[in-house]
């Protein structure tokens, strides 16, 4: 793999590294088309293509493609042949006076056209600059990925405008939650010197689609919350500049209290009429500063961090007031739902984090301004390895709301483990409520048929349509960005399935393994099962049947059953010696399961009908309970965590299989992730059985070693 230079840094392109295409049959197919480069239109992001297209070019192909003019293309779209200098790459937006080829309102916003012309030239349009870009990169990807150019009729159109990543970095260069290094942002306090990198992680996502990016941690310490200030705002506006080129919009996770922390105010009170008039002045020099400025990410009252409650006032005033200094910008309030009590007595058995999200904001729909977007974890608790779908996700009717993951692995094996997230993922979008209506639906505000109007509220919707999909960074410093270099998949298939959410997760992983690891055959076939496989796998030695957490506390790896079971952050298992699990039913328990539509509610009430993955999340069972798969529960857990162990070791072994097809470099790094992880299985599993044995007194049924 080729490596760049940042400074001093050396780091790989991931799936941009336009290696030499070897076929040479390909290579001539692919040159006959990409002679000459045609780009029509001035900006930022078709200058971007220009280079991104040239820079492909000259990788794949070994060529430097002639500029061709526009008056040509015209000429030769008149004459039905490739004008002078033959077949060419034309770039541009679809409603082009030169270019007409194509229904230009059909495109829309950040929509493109890939598009075969009579002579041979391959036509990447979009309904505006934005969408010229990701034009140009999926015609990149179709090279980088084999494909055959012959007869292209691509016309894509994104899910969601919002495709968001939120970096956890903090000013002084950690990064909370991370495992790849320090931040691409911050080191010691200074802000955007890796410029050379940050341009080349905006390409990466723009790449895949990504248009807004948060630079710094939800929470907001003293440093950060000085990023406002009129001295700091020219580093954040450097890079808010790279990001423009990409069609990124740069975001600023804000502290709820920067009035008094920074305007000198007694109050951060968002009904106050000095504080209100403080974010005003202060968001109006940002955005003068910051053109194109996407806005601002606030994580309030949670986990003490500051927020409305401290003034008796509630979310809808807190985001509001925020949203109201935005809206002369354009600008957005993404306003996080990861609000609940982390200071629980374990002793206190009503109080349920699960209900949290639901119970303080479903109050609030239809209360919120147009332009703020809510930001809802996937899960009702915290990124746990499995949880059932939030229910504040179906919930809401009224209001813009955002689908909150987690690239960054901190509960699926903090990239020391493989773990692909995408079947995760795809399970959150496709979720119903048991009458047809997705998360995907409703991250859309997409009202899909008879009497789905209110659902969708397509009024909402067409007024304005801000929504998407937000999920926290995975990647760092470290060389290959991600530090397990198959982690990296995770980063590239969020931005494909935010784009596109009905991509299969098996069609982006391949994807991945194409354009990051070359086009072999045998090399595709053994990652892909790796990566399919992982998320099972992972699951099948961790915390078992939904229950989560028994991680160890503060940096949550490894197993710890008993870590969080005493703690304040509700975060409880309950397990005795006659069962495990927490009763969130509406007949005995905490009352989580009626949060549900109707079919889903019911569906979770009853053992009887919970699945079996997600038993202990909604029920205290006894380990002798019979689950769906015909197992008990404690045999279930005994026999999932040998045969983790056993796939933990398989993944190792399938690696090793291709040892001789990748760069050494590139086999040793993973190989030495995949070799940890098979031993730490076996911890896992020990940990696991022995704690379970122990209370339980119930011996395995095929008398294997349990300590
Ligand atoms: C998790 C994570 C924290 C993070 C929090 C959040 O609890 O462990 O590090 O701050 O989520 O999403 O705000």
């Amino acid at each position: 793999m080729d490596r760049g230079q940042a400074g001093q840094e050396a780091y790989e392109q991931a799936w941009l590294d336009y290696r030499r295409i070897e076929d040479e049959t390909l290579r001539a197919r692919y040159a006959a088309v990409c002679g000459r480069l045609v780009v029509i239109g001035d900006g930022a992001e078709l200058a971007t293509a220009r280079l991104e297209l040239r820079r492909a070019i000259g990788g794949l192909l070994g060529m430097a493609p002639v500029d061709g003019s526009a008056e040509s293309v015209e000429a030769g779209a008149r004459a039905g042949e490739g004008g002078m200098g033959g077949p060419a790459i034309v770039v541009g937006l679809a409603d082009a006076a030169e270019i007409e080829v194509l229904d230009t309102g059909m495109l829309g916003e950040e929509g493109y056209a890939i598009l075969s012309g009579a002579d041979g030239s391959v036509y990447l349009l979009g309904g505006d600059a934005k969408g010229a870009l990701y034009a140009a990169f999926g015609f990149i990807r179709l090279l980088c990925t084999g494909r055959d150019l012959s007869d292209l009729r691509i016309v894509e159109r994104p899910a969601y405008p919002l495709r968001m990543i939120d970096h956890w970095d903090n000013a002084d260069g950690s990064v909370e939650r991370g495992y790849a290094g320090g931040s691409l942002f911050f080191e010691a306090g200074r802000l955007g010197e890796r410029a050379a990198r940050i341009r080349d992680y905006a390409r990466l996502s723009a790449s895949i689609g990504i248009n807004a990016v948060a630079i710094n941690n939800v929470n907001v310490h003293a440093e950060e919350t000085r990023l406002l200030s009129p001295e700091r705002l020219e580093d954040v506006a450097r890079v808010a500049d790279v990001f423009r080129e990409y069609g990124i919009a740069l975001y600023l996770s804000v502290n709820f209290a920067s009035p008094m922390a920074l305007g000198g105010l007694a109050t951060a009170d968002p009904l106050d009429p000095a504080v209100a008039a403080w974010w005003r002045e202060t968001t109006a020099e940002v955005c003068r500063r910051i053109p194109g400025f996407g806005g601002f990410v606030v994580k309030a009252d949670s986990e003490h961090r500051p927020g409305p409650f401290t003034y008796g006032r509630d979310h809808a005033d807190g985001a509001n007031m925020l949203a109201d200094a935005l809206a002369p910008f354009g600008g957005t309030v993404v306003w996080r739902c990861f609000v609940y009590d982390c200071k629980q007595d374990w002793r206190d058995r009503r109080t349920d984090r699960a209900r949290a999200a639901y119970d303080h904001f479903m109050p609030l729909d239809g209360a919120f301004r147009d332009n703020v977007v809510l930001q809802i974890k996937h899960g009702p608790m915290d990124f746990q390895v499995r949880e059932p779908v939030s229910p504040l996700l179906l919930g809401l009717r009224r209001t813009q709301i955002a689908l909150e993951l987690q690239i960054t692995q901190e509960y699926t094996g903090q990239q020391r483990h493989l773990c692909y997230l995408l079947p995760m993922w795809k399970e959150v979008l496709a979720f119903d409520g048991g009458d047809g209506w997705t998360v995907a639906d409703a991250v859309g505000r997409r009202a899909v048929g008879e009497g789905d109007e209110e659902r969708g509220d397509a009024e909402v919707a067409r007024r304005n349509r801000r929504g998407g999909v937000a999920a926290v960074s995975n990647v760092g410093t470290d060389a290959n960005w991600t530090g397990h270099l198959l982690a990296q998949a995770n980063w590239y298939g969020y931005g494909r399935l935010a784009w596109n959410p009905s991509l299969s997760a098996e069609a982006i992983g391949r994807e991945w393994i194409r354009m990051a690891l070359g086009p072999d055959p045998v090399v595709e076939e053994t990652v892909i099962r790796m990566l399919m496989d992982s998320y099972a796998i992972y699951e099948s030695y961790t915390a078992p049947l939904g229950v989560g957490w028994m991680v160890n506390p503060h940096h949550h790896y490894g197993p710890n059953v008993d870590g969080y079971e005493y703690s304040p952050w509700g975060t409880y298992h309950y397990a005795d010696r006659d069962g495990i699990g927490v009763d969130r039913t509406v007949a005995t328990g905490t009352g989580y399961a009626g949060q549900y539509p109707a079919a889903a509610a019911a569906l979770y009430e009853s053992p009887d009908t919970c699945p079996d993955e997600l038993l202990l999340f909604f029920h205290h069972v006894p380990y002798g309970m019979r689950l769906k798969s015909g197992k008990s529960v404690i045999q279930h857990i005994y026999d999932t965590r040998f045969e983790g162990v056993d796939r933990a070791a398989g993944l190792l072994a399938a690696w090793d299989g291709i040892a001789d097809r990748l760069p050494v470099r590139v086999h040793a790094s993973v190989r030495e992730r995949l070799a940890h992880q098979a031993e730490h299985a076996r911890e896992w599993r020990d940990q696991l059985n022995t704690y379970f044995y122990r209370k339980s007194g119930i011996p395995d049924a095929c008398g294997r070693l349990i300590y």
